[in-house]
């Protein structure tokens, strides 16, 4: 969707957001490089479901990839603190190193509660790759291995994140005035 409503603003344009996306999966394929088994993806739907895609293209090793459905919003643009799952993985994560691909994360909270629980499945590694992070708004500590760009405190919308499940097919980040 290329048109622009008068009410967004491009932050982040399609060229800077595909040569960062480029970069990432660089440094994951230099990251897995040696590990026995490539690891599995595991896409948090539906924000990250256009990241991922372009993600994997650019990462050199056999990896798999899994999708887990969450939901935290509602229609609001604050965090609930609360998450559920909507759908859950397809295949067990026993023993394998994992990445979880996240489109942003803003207070930690969604983050914290699924490292937590996808750590009850036995994998031998977890780690987080995340499009976007507003540190300003951090309530939780969590780790961020693979880090796209950190942006200021402002409602982000396209590329995948949505405001009230509308502006994910942009192929851009936009930030929407309310
Ligand atoms: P957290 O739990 O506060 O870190 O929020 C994480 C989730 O909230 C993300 O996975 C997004 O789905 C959603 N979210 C947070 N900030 C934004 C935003 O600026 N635009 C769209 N979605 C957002
Ligand atoms: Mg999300």
């Amino acid at each position: 969707m290329k048109i622009i409503d008068k009410t967004i603003e491009i932050l982040i344009p399609t060229d800077k957001l595909l040569s960062r996306v480029q970069e990432l999966g660089a440094e994951i394929t230099k990251a897995y490089a040696e590990a026995k088994e490539a690891p599995v993806l595991i896409c948090i739907l539906k924000g990250s479901f256009i990241f991922i895609a372009d993600l994997i293209r650019y990462i050199d090793l056999p990896v798999t990839v899994d999708f887990l459905g969450t939901s935290s919003y509602g229609a609001d643009t604050k965090s609930s603190g609360v998450v559920e799952i909507t759908k859950d993985l397809s295949e067990p994560i026993k023993n394998r190193d994992v990445i979880i691909i996240e489109d942003i994360i803003d207070t930690g909270l969604t983050m914290d509660y699924l490292i937590k629980m996808l750590r009850t499945r036995g994998p031998n590694s977890i780690k987080v790759c995340s499009l976007l992070h507003k540190p300003s708004r951090m309530k939780v500590r969590v780790p961020m291995d693979f880090l796209g760009f950190m942006i200021d405190d402002k409602f982000v919308i396209g590329y995948g994140l949505d405001y009230a499940q509308k502006y994910r097919n942009l192929d851009y980040i936009g930030v929407l005035s309310l």
